[in-house]
């Protein structure tokens, strides 16, 4: 029996590859070819502690600044194995063919990044996740070619098979012919953040709808943290989405500002004069938020990288100060870009342990669905780490698990089709109805309106309120059902968390509590959304 990866992003190809390298079979279900996965988006870098720029840093530095980033919400030991992992997943990637920046000697160069106090950060320009990805891409096709890794690149995840022992497999839906077929076995979700129920409003994938995530806690997945939602500093709005200007521009020297009484005022570096532009994300995108507000300022925020060097333009930035041209007709060389906070990232989701199983026994999930290394606010750079990291993790998991354990004596290749472990249901599926890009985009306005970068109680049951009146009186069906509830759990988790801490800074409780330094556990059970605080676990692994 095969394992089945429903993802074909960057956890995904590293979930297979994981897996075809211990000879063990799989399929890897995506509705889009990887080159289209919301992973080729990434700009700025991977982190690792390599130590080759001479400024001392360790493992155990970046285990701790993980954890302070996120504001101790993650699990200690899940980002001990990140941090300590880390070196050898970048030099592995090196090794598949990334191209790496690198220094004369040939060691990779590393940039800075938020939060981080050490360079740290291993990049390919600013095009870092297209190049993983091509690379990875390649390393899979190897298998694709002996049958080890089955692509069915046109297929939608459609629901969970459950049994007695748990998740028994996947349904999927050729969305070429409308067939359903059932595919027996462990599960890895890596089906990427929830985007998709902010549409306009991130800089994520307009095609990641997020309805895979919905229809896991439709059938009882706990989900974790869902409140924790990233704001990135430095974005502009494009016609549906919008777009990063990545970190590293920060890293190479780009300095926030913003116009107040007639003066360039450079409010991060005045506040903050050691980490300075580079503070965590939600530290400097609330600054903008509060900044922005102020009655003596005029004209937003601005990203000023006009006393980056020629040298870095043109061997570090190159492509980011492209993209900017293209989208904004401006030039970031000349010219002050103006920038405002958007989604980027989803620290919450699918609740994993070190071992990235879920609370389903024969499920797993890794990348941005699954809520592990990030905890209240994730460090730039470590989501690539932890996509690929967790992406390995989760198939050694799943490697282990009974159902895996059956290697093909034979391989049988079908290319494009499901082959005869698969089987074709044929029966009644209410969860492949469409879903109304209407009510998407309404409910998508209710969420915003209340998880902001700042947020009250108040604000928070209105959309409670606003969402059920939303659904009053609608037909709706059983796909936007199921992301009615985890609509309502985004929102629960939030009105729940009663205190500030990292994405999640409550206008109505400003300060940290020790006694909310858990784990916000969403579940959905007969009918209703519940949240109950879990506690985190010491740190057991040095
Ligand atoms: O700004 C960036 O390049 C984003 C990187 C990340 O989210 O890790």
């Amino acid at each position: 029996m095969a394992v089945n990866i429903i993802g074909a992003g960057l956890a995904g190809l590293s979930a297979a590859l994981a897996l075809a390298e211990q000879g063990i079979k799989c399929y890897l279900v995506s509705a889009q070819s990887s080159e289209r996965a919301q992973s080729v988006l990434a700009e700025g870098g991977i982190n690792a502690a390599l130590d080759t720029m001479g400024q001392d840093d360790t493992t155990e530095l970046h285990f701790e600044e993980t954890m302070a980033g996120g504001v101790q919400l993650a699990d200690p030991d899940a980002v001990a194995a990140l941090t300590q992992n880390a070196p050898a997943v970048v030099m592995k990637l090196a090794a598949l063919g990334v191209p790496f920046n690198r220094s004369p000697d040939g060691s990779l160069m590393l940039r800075s990044f938020g939060g981080q106090k050490k360079k740290r950060t291993a990049f390919a320009q600013s095009s870092t996740g297209k190049m993983i990805m091509t690379a990875l891409i390649a390393a899979v096709r190897k298998y694709e070619g002996n049958g080890l890794v089955t692509r069915l690149s046109h297929h939608t995840f459609v629901r969970l098979l459950t049994g007695e022992s748990g998740c028994s497999g996947a349904r999927v839906r050729d969305s070429y012919t409308g067939e359903l077929y059932d595919l027996r076995g462990a599960v890895i979700m890596a089906c990427g953040g929830l985007s998709g129920f902010f549409p306009g409003r991130t800089t994520g994938s307009v095609t990641n709808t997020g309805t895979a995530a919905a229809v896991l806690f439709s059938q009882g997945v706990e989900f974790a943290d869902l409140e924790m939602i990233q704001y990135h500093p430095t974005t502009f709005a494009i016609p549906g989405k919008r777009c990063l200007i990545s970190e590293a521009a920060r890293g190479e020297g780009g300095r926030l500002y913003a116009d107040c009484s007639g003066l360039q005022w450079y409010f991060m570096e005045e506040k903050y004069p050691v980490l300075k532009n580079l503070m965590p994300r939600d530290v400097v995108s609330r600054e903008m938020y509060l900044v922005s507000g102020r009655k003596d300022v005029d004209g937003g925020i601005f990203l000023d990288m006009t006393g980056i060097s020629d040298d870095v333009w043109a061997h570090r930035l190159s492509d980011l100060r492209a993209e900017i041209q293209s989208y904004m007709s401006l030039d970031p060389k000349e010219t002050p870009i103006p920038v405002e906070p958007g989604i980027h990232y989803f620290m919450g989701g699918i609740r994993v342990n070190v071992r990235h199983e879920t609370s389903l026994p024969g499920l797993y999930a890794a990348g941005e669905c699954a809520c592990q290394y990030h905890g209240a606010n994730r460090l730039g750079g470590n989501s690539l780490l932890g996509a690929v990291f967790g992406g390995s993790t989760a198939a050694k998991s799943a490697a282990l698990s009974a159902a895996a354990q059956t290697k093909l004596a034979k391989l049988t290749r079908l290319p494009g089709k499901p082959d005869n472990d698969a089987e074709r249901f044929t029966g009644e599926e209410p969860l492949c109805a469409e879903v109304s890009g209407e009510l998407t985009a309404r409910a998508g306005d209710i969420l915003y309106s209340a998880l902001g970068i700042v947020r009250s109680g108040e604000r928070l049951l209105n959309a409670l309120d606003g969402l059920a009146d939303l659904m009053t009186g609608k037909a709706a069906n059983e796909a936007e059902k199921a992301r009615y509830q985890l609509a309502r759990a985004m929102l629960l988790s939030a009105l729940e968390r009663r205190e500030s801490r990292g994405a999640h800074c409550r206008e109505d409780f400003p300060e940290t509590k020790e006694e909310y330094r858990k784990t916000a556990v969403s579940r959905f059970e007969n009918g209703e959304v519940s949240i109950s605080f879990e506690n985190i676990s010491e740190r057991r692994q040095k």
